[in-house]
């Protein structure tokens, strides 16, 4: 987030704009804590992960006070358009806010989960990927040489494309994610009947993949083979952590370069996304309102590889 943060201030100041961030989003927004941003204050941050603004998850924002009170403030500081950077909840909670006040507001979508319909790639999604296969690399060596089988946790809410992707990358011997149907009872086959000389295996499952999350699983496979050796690891919010990649770092400041012509063009309501590599614009409505299917063919591929 800080790089499309930091694309968002330079690119306003070129266009003559004077720049206020917002610190802890909609928390920020209701308890009036704005601080005025220029040029220094947003060097040396393109490297760090998170976001030098801090950010929260406001339920204040969710009541009709909490708007009244946000939407005053920005009128107080003579805010004429927001660069809002998020995922669903802050996108949902810019159109609620359409009631309240009617300053344009840009979305940048930023969220590992890479849920928001519209756009091929979300703020946080690549690093998250490459935090994911970078942890279950290292997790290999203990499965392989003790011939354990390891249940892995991925993150992305109900979505399953960071644990498909990541799966795929790390060469999992079996991938849970919502979208698939059978999971279970399939990877349950697929352990009896596949290679029995492969006995370590990697088995990724998406937070949202199945009841009971990556521990029903642990305990599924734990009835059904007694004699191996299971261990479950949750990865947690360390897959929101680390250095953007570079692809994020670009993406990012292609966003908020991309958010602020939006708002000069006098766009609004929209989410600003990447599609076949170029800009596109997504009423925050249709961004929201399906959680983009993995390929089909990378499901089945899935299958195949593993
Ligand atoms: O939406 C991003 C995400 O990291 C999800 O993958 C995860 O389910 C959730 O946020 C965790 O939320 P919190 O940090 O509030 O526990």
């Amino acid at each position: 987030m800080n790089a499309c943060i930091r694309a968002v201030v330079r690119t306003a100041l070129y266009y003559h704009a004077e720049v206020m961030g917002i610190v802890r989003g909609y928390e920020g927004m209701i308890d009036d804590n704005f601080i005025e941003l220029n040029h220094q204050s947003v060097s040396n941050i393109i490297h760090l992960g998170g976001t030098i603004l801090k950010s929260a998850r406001s339920e204040r924002f969710r009541t009709s006070d909490g708007m009244k009170v946000a939407a005053a403030n920005l009128h107080k500081h003579g805010i004429e358009g927001v660069v809002v950077i998020g995922g669903n909840g802050s996108f949902t909670g810019a159109v609620e806010f359409r009631r309240y006040c009617s300053i344009p507001f840009i979305g940048c979508p930023a969220t590992i989960d890479n849920d928001l319909a519209g756009t091929d790639t979300t703020i946080g999604y690549d690093t998250a990927l490459n935090t994911v296969i970078a942890a279950v690399d290292k997790l290999r060596a203990t499965a392989e040489s003790h011939n354990r089988i390891f249940i892995v946790e991925v993150m992305g809410r109900d979505a399953g494309v960071l644990t498909l992707n990541s799966g795929i990358g790390v060469g999992a011997e079996g991938i849970l994610i919502p979208e698939s149907d059978n999971a279970i009872q399939n990877l349950l086959e697929r352990i009896e009947h596949g290679r029995k000389e492969k006995v370590s295996k990697i088995i990724m499952v998406a937070e949202g993949g199945i009841d009971g999350g990556a521990h029903a699983v642990y305990t599924r496979i734990k009835e059904k083979f007694p004699q191996s050796e299971v261990r479950l690891t949750v990865l947690g919010h360390m897959q929101r952590g680390g250095a953007p990649s570079c692809m994020e770092r670009v993406n990012a400041a292609r966003m908020g370069f991309g958010a602020v012509e939006a708002l000069l063009q006098g766009k609004s309501g929209v989410m600003l996304g990447i599609k076949d590599k170029e800009i596109c614009y997504v009423p925050f409505e249709i961004a929201l309102k399906i959680i983009p299917a993995p390929d089909k063919d990378m499901v089945k591929m899935m299958g195949v590889l593993s």
